[in-house]
């Protein structure tokens, strides 16, 4: 994977205002294109399901990594180092607090490293979902055999009644 130049991100021959909303949410795929994990787990979030119904309102990737600045987590000018993150948030969310920024943009609900406590509400959640369908599946073939064995047995009582 090489770093992005400017066309990757503004295009060639259709270059759109970047200051323009509309813009601002098309780069998210932009950057989703090279950094696919971290688009994915953006989607689960609010913030990126607000952008995918098209409102710029909330956190674009380039809210909280910038545009033209965008550094390694490491890297105390980062806009989400430990010593930024803070104030990065606060942009928009003014009460944030230290406890606010320990919210993960990236969890992966799939993946034990970002926390039990999700991954197991997530496979506590999909068993739930596979235990309802099952149950009310089976409920229905069920309900379906009784229906016909019925009327089966209703259509053999009126034959007889007519000897
Ligand atoms: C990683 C993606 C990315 C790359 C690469 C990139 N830009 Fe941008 N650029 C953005 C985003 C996002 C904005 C919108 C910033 C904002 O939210 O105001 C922007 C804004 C701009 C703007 C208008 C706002 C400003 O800062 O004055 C200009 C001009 C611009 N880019 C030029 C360039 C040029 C020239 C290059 C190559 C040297 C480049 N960009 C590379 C993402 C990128
Ligand atoms: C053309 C592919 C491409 C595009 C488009 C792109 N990036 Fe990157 N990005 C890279 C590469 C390559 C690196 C360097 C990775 C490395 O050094 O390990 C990088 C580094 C980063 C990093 C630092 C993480 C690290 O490991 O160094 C962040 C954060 C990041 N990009 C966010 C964005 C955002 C936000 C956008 C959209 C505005 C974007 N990228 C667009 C390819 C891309
Ligand atoms: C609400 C703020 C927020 C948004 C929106 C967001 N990120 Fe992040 N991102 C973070 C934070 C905080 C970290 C560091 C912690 C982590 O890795 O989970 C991070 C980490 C990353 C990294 C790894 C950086 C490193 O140094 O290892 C990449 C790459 C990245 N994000 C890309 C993206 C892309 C692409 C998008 C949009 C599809 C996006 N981010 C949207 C806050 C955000
Ligand atoms: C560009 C503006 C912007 C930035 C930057 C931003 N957010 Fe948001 N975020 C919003 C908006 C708007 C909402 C909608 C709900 C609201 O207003 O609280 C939202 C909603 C949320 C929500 C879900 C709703 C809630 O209030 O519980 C969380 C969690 C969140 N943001 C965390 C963060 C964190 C953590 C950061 C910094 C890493 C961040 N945001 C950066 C605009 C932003």
């Amino acid at each position: 994977m090489t770093a992005p130049g400017c066309t990757d991100c503004h295009g060639t021959h259709t270059i759109a205002d970047p200051k323009t909303p509309k813009w601002q949410v098309d780069v998210i795929r932009e950057c989703g294109g090279c950094h696919t994990q971290y688009i994915k787990t953006y989607r689960d979030t609010y913030h990126g399901q607000v952008t995918d119904l098209g409102y710029s309102v909330v956190a674009t990737c380039s809210s909280c990594h910038g545009s033209h600045e965008v550094l390694p987590k490491s890297n105390p000018l980062s806009k989400v180092s430990d010593e930024r993150i803070l104030s990065t948030c606060q942009a928009c969310h003014a009460k944030a607090n230290a406890n606010f920024v320990q919210f993960q943009p990236h969890a992966n609900k799939y993946s034990k490293e970002s926390g039990l406590i999700l991954y197991y509400t997530t496979k506590a959640m999909q068993l739930l979902l596979a235990g309802v369908f099952a149950f009310f599946g089976l409920h229905t073939i069920l309900w379906l055999y009784r229906g016909l064995a019925e009327m089966r047995k209703r259509r053999g009582e009126g034959n007889e009644e007519k000897h």
